[in-house]
């Protein structure tokens, strides 16, 4: 866990500590304790989860063990009578009381979907994580020769989380086709997180009931002309609480590889338990360098949320992608922050490995046309992995022409691999330009603002270029009227695009 977290963290479990608690009784039951909870899953999967509590008296501090990967402070803690209230994180909800020797436990996550469970008390020792095994020495792996522009695709993590299965992938390969997605250069479908069982004797790894079958799967995606990606974790559990590669790191590419796989997310979580954060390029080279002697060509994706600089050394362990935050949300706060915040890496991007900004939330509801169309223009100009995180069968036709905009994947995909940078900004209004290989450039006039604003500069004083002979409106498909300056309307968190040459 990065440490401004564990600050945070730290901050929060004070916070507690010092709240008054409203409706607190003098003889509240005492949850002072180690708890492990178990979640079964449908699909054979049973997911643990510890509450490390410590009470007094009224006050409750202390922390939760999510999925036995992420440890997150207990926040907003106060007794409602005879249960504990607090929240942790991301949103979820925790209400638990005494039941016997356990605890009951009613866990919600911010939407209508709750987990009742029981917890257990279990000895403090129970949730030391596994020793860190050895690191291998730095070197510097050959580039894999992939993605010489961004990969573009669809993730099943934003949409579905943990409800994706074989019937959902399957469905999202037939929708990029049908959809005219995979003609305007879509091409992975990658599995995130969730989709993993146990071990076998041997140590392989296994899928759990949602996947019966990872080879057909590989071989209904290829048929359509599409790849498949997958997930794990360097760590011995994903951030879902399922099986990571911990020590199985070869064996694991080697299953990818037979299972047809073609592109692997490799997600930090547990790891950070283990492993220190000076340790990150020597882990993330041991997966590097077991993908490049599995034999077949898989694309590599880091996930450790821009943690050690890791633009500076992923090309050096073969990766082709890392990403530089934490997850995206599908609202406009989180989107901006993340995407207006990416220009100062932009020198780190080019043919083969992408800064990665997160995935696209396009589609998924929380964010109005104007914003999408935000969303979407910003991901092109920065050059970043053009993953679709939507239910690609049920789609608006709004969706659909965000998604299919070929004018600007184009900037997206255009060869010289060139990542923008913000020129200019007043009042709100942002202008982003980016080189393109033909000798033009993109531009993207953004307006931050939450009233309609008219944006007006010269060329030469804001994009740093003299007249263009040519400007190319990217969302209306028109040619506008060259000249010396542009002026014209820019909807409330919305975008003109332009390339002008
Ligand atoms: C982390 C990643 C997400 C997703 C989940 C899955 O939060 O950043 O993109 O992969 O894990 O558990």
């Amino acid at each position: 866990m990065p440490l401004h977290t564990r600050l945070k963290n730290l901050c929060l479990l004070l916070a507690a500590a010092l709240a008054l608690a409203p409706g607190a009784r003098a003889a509240a039951p005492d949850l002072t304790g180690t708890w492990r909870i178990d979640l079964p899953k449908p699909w054979g999967v049973t997911l643990h989860s510890y509450m490390i509590l410590r009470q007094e008296g009224p006050f409750l501090t202390g922390s939760v063990l999510v999925n036995d990967a992420d440890e997150i402070g207990v926040q907003e803690a106060h007794m409602e009578g005879e249960e504990a209230v607090f929240h942790v994180d991301w949103g979820w909800k925790f209400r638990v009381r005494r039941d016997g020797a356990n605890l009951h436990v009613v866990i919600s996550y911010g939407g209508p979907d709750a987990d009742v469970a029981t917890a257990y008390p279990v000895p403090a020792s129970a949730t030391t994580p596994p020793a860190a095994p050895a690191i291998p020495e730095l070197r510097t792996l050959p580039d894999n020769g992939l993605l010489r522009t961004p990969p573009m695709g669809w993730n099943s993590w934003n949409h579905f989380a943990e409800k994706v299965d074989d019937r959902v992938v399957r469905d999202a390969a037939d929708a990029m086709v049908a959809s005219g997605m995979a003609a305007a250069g879509y091409q992975y479908i990658n599995i995130d997180d969730t989709w993993e069982g146990g071990r076998d004797a041997a140590g392989n790894i296994l899928t759990n009931a949602k996947f019966p079958d990872m080879k057909a799967l590989s071989a209904y995606v290829h048929a359509k002309g599409l790849k498949l990606g997958i997930y794990s974790s360097p760590g011995f559990v994903t951030c879902g609480g399922y099986e990571g590669s911990l020590g199985h790191e070869a064996q694991d590419a080697a299953t990818y590889a037979a299972c047809g796989i073609d592109y692997l997310k490799y997600d930090w979580c547990s790891a950070g338990r283990i492993y220190k954060i000076a340790d990150l390029r020597a882990v993330y080279q041991k997966m590097g360098d077991a993908l490049e002697r599995c034999g077949r060509p898989i694309a590599y994706s880091l996930c450790e949320y821009g943690m050690g600089d890791v633009w500076t050394w992923a090309p050096k362990v073969s990766g082709n992608l890392w990403r530089t935050t934490g997850d995206i949300q599908d609202n406009w706060e989180s989107m901006t922050k993340i995407g207006f915040d990416q220009g100062r890496l932009a020198t780190f991007a080019g043919p083969g490995h992408w800064n990665d900004p997160d995935m696209l939330e396009i589609g998924n509801g929380g964010m109005n046309g104007a914003e999408y169309r935000t969303h979407f223009s910003l991901w092109c100009l920065l050059a970043a992995p053009l993953m679709a995180g939507n239910d690609l069968r049920s789609m608006s036709d709004d969706t659909r022409a965000i998604l299919t905009n070929r004018e600007v994947i184009a900037v997206d995909q255009d060869p010289l691999g060139r990542e923008a940078q913000r020129a200019w900004a007043q009042d709100g209004i942002e202008v982003w330009t980016r080189p393109l290989a033909a000798g033009g450039i993109a531009i993207g006039i953004f307006n931050r603002n939450d009233q309609q604003r008219t944006a007006s500069f010269s060329w030469a004083e804001s994009v740093d270029a003299s007249a263009p002979r040519h400007v190319r409106d990217l969302w209306n498909h028109t040619d506008l009227a060259p000249g010396s300056s542009f002026n014209g309307a820019v909807p409330a968190h919305g975008v003109v695009m332009l390339e002008a040459k």
